[in-house]
């Protein structure tokens, strides 16, 4: 019996010399080890041994499993380390290159200046309103001071959806609705940011659609003054503290009596040049005192209350701040563009 296991050691050590993966050193651990094993097999045998020789057979027995088990373990070792080598040269990172850098986007130059224009306005405590795009006749026109048939309806080519249905052609109808929300309400202050469309072919100045802000005070003792004050802090803010303002007569039906406002051109700082046409000012809004029959028509009596309004464009403030000389520029999405706009 002696013979037969040190045969059977002699015969798996040669076959694990033989072994070339962790596949294989399992199939002979259970050729030899197994409980159906060689080894097994063999000292079922010891049941006919005498007395005397069963332990020392026994021990024969338990030198051969541990010196199998022990080339298996270093076998099995081997292996594993082969395969942590490989693992790391295959996936194998290198530190030093450089990181892919992450495209990030910008916020379009009309949400930025909008953005912008709102910190300025919350900044001297007013509060942002929004109306529908689709709007009333009423609304859009009517509460304005605009009655049908009115010939300065014809300053805003529209776009109407019904017969009293129209896309809304100025952001002044959130006027209105705020003051016919209001109920009576004062102080009203608020801005009104928001998209309006017009029957214009487009060219580098017009658009069939476009953004403005309108502005709405109403409360008691609201003076011209305090319009003009408004906007020149407003200017400052937004085009730089060295900006000085122009208000010059106009006519707007939905106040009385109406100005539009010129800022000192921000190219040239007032000198004259290309972009202010020599002038050393440029446009860039409307306003005025609400008109006692739009207060009236929003609820408000105009012997105890009065308010200024005033509306601008916000293209054409983009325009001017970025220098951006062609209005279809905001809307080509081309990258190149809405790229320098990206905060760095
Ligand atoms: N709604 C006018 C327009 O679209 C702009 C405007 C002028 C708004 C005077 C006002 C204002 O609130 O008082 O041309």
């Amino acid at each position: 019996m002696r013979e037969r296991l040190e045969a059977l050691k002699e015969e798996a050590l040669a076959e694990l010399s033989q072994v070339s993966d962790a596949g294989q050193l399992n199939d002979l651990r259970v050729k030899y080890l197994g409980k159906k094993g060689a080894l097994t097999e063999i000292l079922r045998g010891m049941g006919s041994l005498s007395a005397e020789e069963r332990p020392v057979i026994g021990q024969v027995g338990n030198e051969v499993r541990g010196a199998i088990e022990a080339v298996i373990t270093s076998k099995q070792e081997e292996f594993q380390r082969l395969e942590t080598e490989r693992r790391l040269a295959a996936e194998k990172v290198d530190v030093t290159l450089p990181g892919r850098p992450l495209k990030q986007g910008a916020v379009h130059p009309l949400n930025r200046v909008i953005q912008d224009m709102e910190d300025i306005f919350i900044g001297m405590g007013y509060q942002i309103a929004e109306g529908p795009e689709v709007e009333t006749d009423y609304f859009n026109f009517e509460a304005l001071n605009l009655p049908k048939n009115h010939p300065a309806r014809d300053m805003q080519d529209s776009f109407y959806v019904t017969e009293d249905l129209l896309m809304r052609t100025h952001t002044s109808p959130v006027q209105a609705r705020t003051m016919k929300s209001k109920e009576g309400e004062v102080p009203i202050k608020v801005i009104c940011p928001g998209k309006v469309y017009r029957r214009d072919d487009d060219d580098a100045t017009h658009s069939f659609q476009f953004h403005q802000i309108e502005g709405l005070v109403v409360g008691r003792h609201i003076r011209m003054s305090d319009l003009k004050g408004t906007l020149l802090q407003f200017v400052r803010e937004m085009f730089g503290p060295q900006t000085q303002i122009r208000l010059r007569p106009s006519f707007f039906p939905f106040t009385e009596p109406s100005v539009e406002v010129d800022v000192t051109c921000m190219k040239c700082g007032g000198d004259g040049c290309r972009v202010c046409k020599n002038t050393g000012w440029l446009e860039i809004l409307g306003g005025g005192m609400v008109h006692p029959r739009v207060l009236k028509m929003g609820g408000y009596d105009p012997e105890e209350y009065s308010g200024f309004a005033f509306g601008m464009g916000v293209e054409r403030i983009a325009m001017l701040k970025y220098g951006v000389d062609d209005i279809r520029h905001f809307y080509y999405n081309d990258m190149r563009f809405l790229q320098q706009f990206a905060r760095n």
